[in-house]
């Protein structure tokens, strides 16, 4: 097999390349571990960015995003039961974000690439990265019992955290950085409607809380847990209680429960590896960093590098400027350690470190000051939204 871009991974890094190359005459061949059922059973967080949307839409993938999606104007911080809204559209210059479900992304990707008859290799075994080093690179894996070969110019590594890509590079000529934090995520999906109609994020005594949704009668919450907590420590009801206890009172008192249709557990991590190119070998997405969820930037930060390898490598392709693939990860790194930074900074802000009583009233204070300084509004709001993407030039 040979084509010109050899994408690893069909999460939403990975199609959306494909998506995007294609419309421009460049081949990709996506090669994924899972099954296409596997990857669409993933829920993952629900909030675009304006600079996600706008790619979908480039990826001729938005149709339904538009029909369906839900734009935000603001969100809500509850500080121990108070209730602060910040308005985007005051204090990010009029951007918005959409809520939209990241398997609904994905599902969309998937579907228009079959449509238009993209090469996508599911369960796509013992899949191994050749050469990356030379300008001849080569993918080869195994698919029902067969060994296959797949010659290439460019891999995109966008396989996730657990991929193979990033483990390809040799040792030292990567440098991870990263932070775990003492606690995870309780997360539960029900058909039941929001809680309210923006999504508030709690900072309580006991703990964090988060009240999201994805349609009027799709709803997603977290409560934050110690990192040893089983799902089956939390019976729905247990739950519920927890949740109606960290959120404002007004809210808990209208917040209609029912029974969960999905329930995890998930740790909260933080990590960039950088540079994010080995030769001709270039990381997107969760296969370069990770953040922590309390921003709702992992997707969106996944599609802001894709946005700057696609530019680079359509550059590459029609006017042979390979002197910008020598940008890429400099470029994607500018808005990732941005993100990293909030993303860190909103986890930090929010959620219970310790029994310190002196420590929640120094976030307090912080919560307090960003939510009524036109600063801190302005400085939270235009993080949410998502920070503008470069130029490749
Ligand atoms: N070979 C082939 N495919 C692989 C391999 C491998 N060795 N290892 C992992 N994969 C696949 C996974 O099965 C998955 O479908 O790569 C894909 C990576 O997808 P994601 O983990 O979704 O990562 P990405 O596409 O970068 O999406 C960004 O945003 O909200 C966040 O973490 C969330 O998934 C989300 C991410
Ligand atoms: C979600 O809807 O799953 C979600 C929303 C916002 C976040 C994290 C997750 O910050």
């Amino acid at each position: 097999m040979k084509t010109q871009v050899a994408i690893i991974g069909a999460g939403p890094s990975g199609l959306l390349l494909g998506q995007l190359l294609h419309h421009q005459g460049i081949d990709a061949v996506i090669l994924e571990r899972r099954s296409a059922d596997y990857v669409l059973s993933r829920i993952r967080a629900g909030v675009l960015e304006q600079g996600t949307m706008e790619l979908m839409r480039e990826a001729k993938a938005g149709e339904r995003m538009d029909a369906e999606g839900h734009i935000h104007e603001g969100v809500s911080f509850s500080i121990n039961g108070l209730q602060r809204r910040i308005d985007f559209k005051k204090y990010a210059k009029g951007k918005t974000v959409m809520v939209y479900g990241q398997t609904e992304v994905t599902h969309d990707l998937m579907s228009a690439r079959a449509k238009e008859g993209g090469v996508t290799v599911y369960e796509a075994e013992n899949v191994q990265l050749h050469d990356i080093y030379t300008d001849k690179p080569r993918v080869t894996f195994t698919k029902d019992g067969k060994t296959v070969e797949l010659e290439c110019e460019y891999i995109a590594g966008c396989d996730g955290s657990h991929g193979v890509s990033r483990q390809s590079v040799p040792k030292g000529a990567m440098t991870t950085y990263e932070r775990t934090y003492p606690f995870g995520w309780l997360g539960i999906m029900s058909r039941t409607p929001p809680a309210d109609h923006e999504l508030i994020y709690a900072n309580h005594a006991r703990g964090f809380a988060l009240c999201s949704q994805r349609t009027p009668m799709l709803s997603r919450f977290y409560v934050q847990v110690p990192l040893e907590d089983k799902i089956e420590d939390w019976p729905d009801a247990r739950f519920w209680d927890e949740l109606k206890a960290r959120i404002p009172q007004h809210t808990a008192e209208k917040l209609v429960t029912g029974p969960s249709i999905e329930k995890s557990i998930a740790p909260l991590h933080s990590s960039v590896s950088e540079p994010m190119r080995y030769g001709r070998l270039f990381l997107a997405g969760d296969a370069a960093h990770i953040v922590p969820p309390t921003g709702a930037k992992g997707l969106n930060l996944a599609t802001g590098d894709v946005s700057i390898l696609f530019r680079v490598l359509l550059k590459v392709f029609k006017e042979n400027r390979t002197d910008l693939l020598d940008k890429y990860s400099e470029l994607a790194l500018h808005r990732v350690w941005k993100a990293e930074r909030f993303s860190w900074w909103m986890t930090s802000m929010l959620h219970k470190f310790s029994d310190d009583p002196f420590a929640h009233r120094i976030q307090l204070a912080e919560l307090d000051y960003y939510t009524t300084s036109e600063a801190g509004l302005t400085n939270i709001a235009e993080n949410y939204v998502g920070l503008p993407y470069e130029n490749v030039e």
